[in-house]
């Protein structure tokens, strides 16, 4: 859709078909929604911020300024962890997401694994009253805890045990923050600044998760432009984990890993 019609549609509360079968001329506070919407969006407001949702695997997430949005490659992710589970023996499975934001990968798990139970992170209280409201929106609540934790902390000191840790981790390197284009760079610094290699939350997490996964265990996580090689070393130093496969985007860059620890 165009950023008009995706402005329409949500002024509206109809679908894009509707704009052109039942056209209707604006009211007067219509009309000037839309045209503050046009001047927020020149200004380089994400359209997403603007209409106030978007779509993760067909589900509707509410988002706005304080999450990141979700994007099209994390459903590679998402499929791929659903993908792995569904072939598993056990349907019932604890899953811990790390970093949760809009809550896009968790409440899609819940969804698509209707035995799952999923424990949702994150250290910033505003991405969280997000993933609270998308789970509830979808209709996972009774088994999406979301919780404002900080992954350093919870990884090392839960008592709780997964049989899938995910995580889409901050991975932008901080000296690469500043040239980022002008809507990314109205989302969430802490949802993108991966330190100053961009590495900085992979080198926990590939360590930690041994800590929290059962025996046989998965660990999925996404990682940005460049970094296959390094994520790669990253999991066969820090063993001992098995069956390690980098995943492709839709566009057939390398943008994930799945792996399961052997204990
Ligand atoms: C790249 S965003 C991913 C959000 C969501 N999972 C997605 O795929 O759209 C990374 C998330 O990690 C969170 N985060 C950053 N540092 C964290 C920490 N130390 N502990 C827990 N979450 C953290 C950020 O607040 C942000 O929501």
């Amino acid at each position: 859709m165009t950023d008009d019609e995706l402005f329409l549609t949500a002024i509206l509360d109809c679908s894009r078909s509707d704009l052109y079968l039942h056209p209707r001329s604006l009211t007067e506070a219509e009309q000037a929604r839309l045209d503050l919407l046009r001047l927020r969006r020149k200004a380089g407001e994400p359209v997403q911020y603007l209409t106030g949702f978007t779509e993760f695997y067909g589900y509707r997430f509410d988002v706005g300024p304080g999450v990141l949005i979700p994007r099209p490659e994390t459903e590679v992710l998402a499929d791929e962890l659903i993908r792995m589970l569904k072939a598993s023996s056990r349907q019932d499975v604890r899953i811990l997401d790390v970093g949760t934001g809009s809550g896009c990968l968790a409440v899609t798990l819940a969804r698509e694994l209707p035995e799952s139970r999923v424990t949702a992170i994150d250290v910033s209280r505003e991405a969280l009253a997000y993933a609270r409201r998308n789970s509830i929106l979808n209709g996972t609540s009774d088994r999406v805890a979301c919780m404002e934790r900080d992954m350093f902390w919870f990884l090392d000191e839960t008592p709780e045990r997964f049989d899938a840790v995910v995580s889409n981790p901050p991975y932008i390197p901080a000296s690469a923050l500043e040239s980022l284009p002008a809507d990314v760079r109205h989302e969430p610094e802490l949802a993108l600044d991966g330190g100053p290699d961009g590495l900085h939350f992979y080198r926990f997490l590939v360590s930690a998760a041994r800590r929290v996964l059962v025996p046989g265990g998965v660990l999925a996580v996404e990682f940005g432009d460049g970094q296959a090689k390094e994520l790669q070393n990253l999991f066969a130093i820090t063993g001992p984990w098995d069956k390690i496969n980098i995943y492709h985007d839709n566009a057939g860059k390398p943008r994930g890993i799945t792996a399961r620890i052997i204990l």
